[in-house]
């Protein structure tokens, strides 16, 4: 059996249609969605991701401001514009791009942001709300994950999901959101030592390393849903998941392609984040 593509460009088109509806009735009621973007330094997949990022606002009518400093930008200087946008009333979420250059630390940045605008759902607030069950934002990544397993109509409730890879962007948080709609939650790393001994239980798989043909066909419960969160190139210097798709189709039940997967629903789930905020809903 050839497995079903969950198809992420066209869920994020279904997703980002609705949230332009919605920004345009809060825009409509005097409160525009606003999302300010704070990069330091030059990295070129860095400025790609964010000028990606605001041309998203601007296409699905959210006001989005990018603020773009040099690589030398002392870390007091970076704290004072984030305090600042956190008391800006056209600013309801606040983005400062990863990595950050070596002299300033990404905990105390990422801080420093108020709770109610962290759309990226990566400080330790935000963490613990997603822990305990609390309301709250967040991280686009693992929340679009879950938007893509929710579009397959399969009840999470009574699976084994695996998760492999435990960054605090997105490995982590996704076992969380798993954990809360009701599913059995491995997670998998580098220090596992029989990864295909968990991943041939699992009825979900979420594969978030960045290191290509971590799930190979042999690995993968026929009829499971593969999730494949990686951005790496192969020999031929095209873009390729964690996944080793065209075998692994053979056996999954459900499959997102990379690219084509998750990537598109990141930038979508930062939108619906914003939108969250300048709702005002928790
Ligand atoms: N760098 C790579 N991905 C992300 C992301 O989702 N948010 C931020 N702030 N930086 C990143």
């Amino acid at each position: 059996m050839t497995a079903q593509l969950i198809d992420g460009t066209a869920l994020s088109r279904h997703i980002r249609a609705q949230i332009g509806e919605r920004a345009a009735a809060l825009a409509a009621r005097g409160r525009r969605p606003g999302l300010a973007v704070i990069l330091v330094g030059d990295d070129p997949a860095s400025s790609v991701y964010v000028r990606n990022k605001v041309k998203a606002c601007a296409d699905h009518g959210l006001h989005s401001v990018l603020e773009k400093y040099e690589a030398t930008l002392p870390q007091a200087a970076l704290l004072a514009r984030i305090e600042a946008l956190n008391a800006d009333p056209a600013i309801h979420g606040i983005l400062v791009q990863m990595p950050l250059p070596r002299h300033i630390d990404p905990h105390k940045v990422i801080e420093a942001i108020a709770t109610a605008k962290d759309v990226d759902g990566f400080s330790v607030h935000s963490a613990g709300n997603l822990m305990t069950g609390l309301p709250g934002l967040r991280p686009a990544t693992p929340y679009g994950c879950m938007k893509l397993i929710e579009s397959t109509g399969i009840d999470l409730k009574g699976r084994n999901a695996v998760v492999i890879g435990r960054s605090n962007t997105v490995g982590k948080p996704m076992a969380l959101l798993l954990l809360q709609a009701n599913a059995t939650v491995t997670v998998c790393h580098s220090a596992t030592p029989d990864l295909a001994l968990h991943t041939r239980q699992a009825d979900v798989v979420v594969a978030a390393v960045g290191r290509r043909n971590t799930l190979t066909a042999d690995m993968v419960k026929p009829g499971a849903v593969v999730i494949d969160v990686g951005m790496n190139r192969n020999d031929e210097g095209k873009l390729c998941g964690d996944v080793d798709f065209a075998a692994v189709r053979e056996v999954a039940g459900w499959i997102t392609p990379v690219p084509g997967g998750v990537g598109p629903m990141t930038i979508t789930m930062l939108l619906a984040n914003t939108l969250q905020a300048a709702e005002g809903r928790p």
